[in-house]
């Protein structure tokens, strides 16, 4: 018999080394972070107050992954309440576990630690992260996501130059704490204190308006270059204006979807939502640029000192940006922050920024298998408590997460009978679940009875943005949508006295939040989530993580944080198992080798 020389088999061995460590691993890396979460003092507006920092960093640092990557984050609670971060646009396809939100994980209690682990999977953007209990966004704790593209694949627009990433958001000077019981005695957010930009308050574009003495933001840039800036509202409230003096915005993205390329001299951002525009330093640099972020329909009277205001120095500038601050659109045309959002398309020759699941990019021609028309009135009083409601319904969050129950079968902890439109009965405080077909395709309608600008987003989803008018909905509304190139995202603003129309592909199991991003509302009940179950056993779906922390009627399943097991033993068993193949055949080789 003749057998193989050492060279031909090492040949092998290296050749099978480099197949499964370069190829095989290297397609879809690991990365780690360690944070810490804790109050640290900042003076956005020139008052010392406590804010939620990362790191020791307010706004927290930036995931910068490339999709497919899988990203572990051990996440240390230092603050003195309950956490989770929630990854505000990452789809956590079939692993609601890593979503971060009361119905799918218990809380990492104060002084403990957890570590996420997720796969950013086949989506390109710009998202952001966020403390998402206990009204904590109002101090800060988030932080943006970049999701690069794989280099094979194309993006429909020339690299840019330099890549920033801006977080606007109306600010308070009250702690947390002060604003949650402030909502939770009816008496609203009031006005904010300003605005910021990064974490810091305006620049003193007008001495009057701003006092001496506020740290501002400045950006340098080099004059003929092209930046990508993504802008997120990481607010509470507020929905802002976005602009840059003298500069057109030419937006190319929003929350993982590619755009159909438009200029803008400004643009409405509502609370969570996220763009990215290419800016062209195409001005004469002459001297420095204000970057604007400006309340959106507060009446007058409550109006805010000042809007945030950065600074766009040009590497050359010779002077201060001066003239007046660039102009906002008519508050009173309510007609133009609609257009406007109508104007946004998706550019549906762009190579996808995300998946078309079953080909929904012709979603028009998609069957629609359930419709929820789902109403917001203003705050109400329900026993005797100030709630928020969706179809009379205000969200009690149960002790048990609902995902876990779903998982280990606790009964009574929530019910799918989330109803497809308001009922006539009395508004109540329930654990009501919207029950949906899995690979079904449903059709959402927002209706804002109330007298503010609402923004709802639905984890584990991209949905369609079809349609919005004013008015309320009905059967003959679905003339006006748009059935080709209505824009894939996970946010969508709802107007006051008008509604939004989705349409969203129900091909991710799990259990997903559907939430107003306005903290106020949230936080008084304005959420609900939707069961998708995949009736058939789907091997890919993520099982149950081994650091799964219990709480509620689960909690005697939860061990002390000091006997966990460690970081490297929580790996998929489907991934152990491959790892332990791998390591199989390699043995063979190599010792055949010798
Ligand atoms: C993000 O990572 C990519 C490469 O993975 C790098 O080119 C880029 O400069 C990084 N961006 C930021 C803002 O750090
Ligand atoms: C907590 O952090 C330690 C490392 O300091 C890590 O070994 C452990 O796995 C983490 N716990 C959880 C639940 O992620
Ligand atoms: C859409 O994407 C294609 C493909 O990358 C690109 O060539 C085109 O310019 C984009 N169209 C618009 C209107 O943005
Ligand atoms: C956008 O405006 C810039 C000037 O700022 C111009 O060069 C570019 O052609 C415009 N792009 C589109 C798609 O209108
Ligand atoms: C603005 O004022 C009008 C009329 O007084 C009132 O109905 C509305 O609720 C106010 N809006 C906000 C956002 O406070
Ligand atoms: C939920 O929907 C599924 C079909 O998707 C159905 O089989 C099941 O009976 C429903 N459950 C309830 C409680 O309505
Ligand atoms: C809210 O609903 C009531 C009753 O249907 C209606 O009179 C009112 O105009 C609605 N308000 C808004 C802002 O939609």
């Amino acid at each position: 018999m003749h057998m193989p020389s050492r060279d031909c088999c090492f040949f092998w061995l290296n050749w099978f080394f480099c197949f499964f460590f370069t190829i095989g691993l290297a397609e879809d890396p690991y990365v780690s972070f360690d944070w810490s979460i804790s109050y640290i003092t900042a003076s956005p507006l020139g008052v010392p107050q406590k804010v939620i920092g990362i790191e020791g960093q307010f706004p927290g640092p930036i995931l910068n992954v490339t999709t497919n990557w899988n990203v572990l984050i051990n996440v240390r609670n230092n603050l003195d309440e309950p956490l989770l971060l929630t990854w505000n646009g990452i789809q956590q396809r079939k692993n609601a576990w890593q979503d971060g939100v009361s119905g799918t994980n218990c809380p990492i209690p104060a002084g403990w630690n957890w570590t996420y682990q997720f796969q950013v999977k086949d989506q390109i953007g710009s998202f952001f992260y966020f403390p998402s209990l206990n009204f904590q966004r109002a101090a800060g704790g988030y932080g943006g996501i970049v999701v690069n593209n794989r280099e094979v694949i194309a993006v429909p627009f020339p690299a840019p130059d330099g890549d920033i990433t801006l977080f606007i958001s109306d600010w308070y000077t009250k702690s947390h704490k002060e604003l949650r019981e402030q909502v939770e005695s009816g008496a609203g957010l009031g006005a904010p204190d300003g605005i910021l930009i990064n974490g810091h308050g305006p620049y003193r574009y007008d001495n009057a308006a701003v006092p001496d003495g506020i740290a501002y933001l400045t950006i340098t840039v080099d004059p003929g270059k092209t930046y990508r800036i993504r802008v997120h509202n990481v607010g509470i409230t507020t929905s802002l204006n976005f602009r840059i003096q003298n500069h057109n915005l030419l937006l190319v993205e929003t929350e993982g979807s590619y755009t159909v390329q438009q200029n803008y001299t400004n643009m409405d951002i509502h609370v969570g939502q996220s763009y990215s525009f290419l800016v062209t330093m195409d001005q004469p640099s002459g001297s420095d640029f204000y970057i604007v972020a400006s309340p959106r329909f507060v009446n007058s009277t409550a109006s805010i000192k000042a809007p945030g205001v950065a600074i766009l120095h040009y590497s050359n500038s010779m002077g201060p940006a001066s003239g007046p601050l660039p102009d906002p659109p008519n508050e009173y045309d309510t007609h133009f922050s609609m257009n406007q959002a109508r104007s946004i398309r998706w550019n549906v020759s762009a190579g996808a920024a995300r998946p078309n699941p079953q080909g929904s990019f012709k979603y028009g021609q998609i069957t629609v298998t359930d419709v929820y028309v789902i109403l917001n009135r203003p705050v109400e009083l329900i026993d005797g408590k100030w709630r928020n409601t969706l179809n009379g319904i205000s969200y009690f969050a149960p002790s048990t997460p609902l995902r876990l129950a779903q998982q280990f079968n606790v009964r009574g902890v929530y019910k799918l009978d989330f109803p497809n439109e308001l009922m006539n009965r009395p508004a109540k405080v329930d654990t009501s679940v919207i029950n949906g077909t899995f690979k079904g395709f449903m059709e959402i309608i927002f209706q804002n009875n109330d007298t503010f600008v609402q923004s709802y987003h639905l984890d584990g989803y991209a949905f369609f943005v079809v349609g919005m008018d004013y008015g309320v909905w009905s059967e003959s509304s679905r003339a006006t949508y748009n059935k080709w190139d209505g824009v894939a995202r996970c946010t969508t603003q709802v107007f006051p006295g008008a509604w939004t129309a989705i349409l969203v592909s129900l091909d991710n199991a799990g259990m997903w939040n559907l939430r107003a991003q306005n903290l106020d509302s949230w936080y008084l009940g304005q959420e609900v989530y939707l069961s998708v179950v995949n009736p058939e056993n789907d091997k890919d779906e993520v099982p149950l993580p081994d650091n799964t922390i219990y709480c509620g009627a689960l909690s005697p399943l939860q061990k002390d944080q000091a006997q966990r097991i460690n970081f490297f033993s929580r790996s998929s068993s489907r991934s152990k198992s491959m790892a332990t193949i791998l390591a199989a055949i390699f043995a063979v080789l190599f010792l055949t080798c010798l």
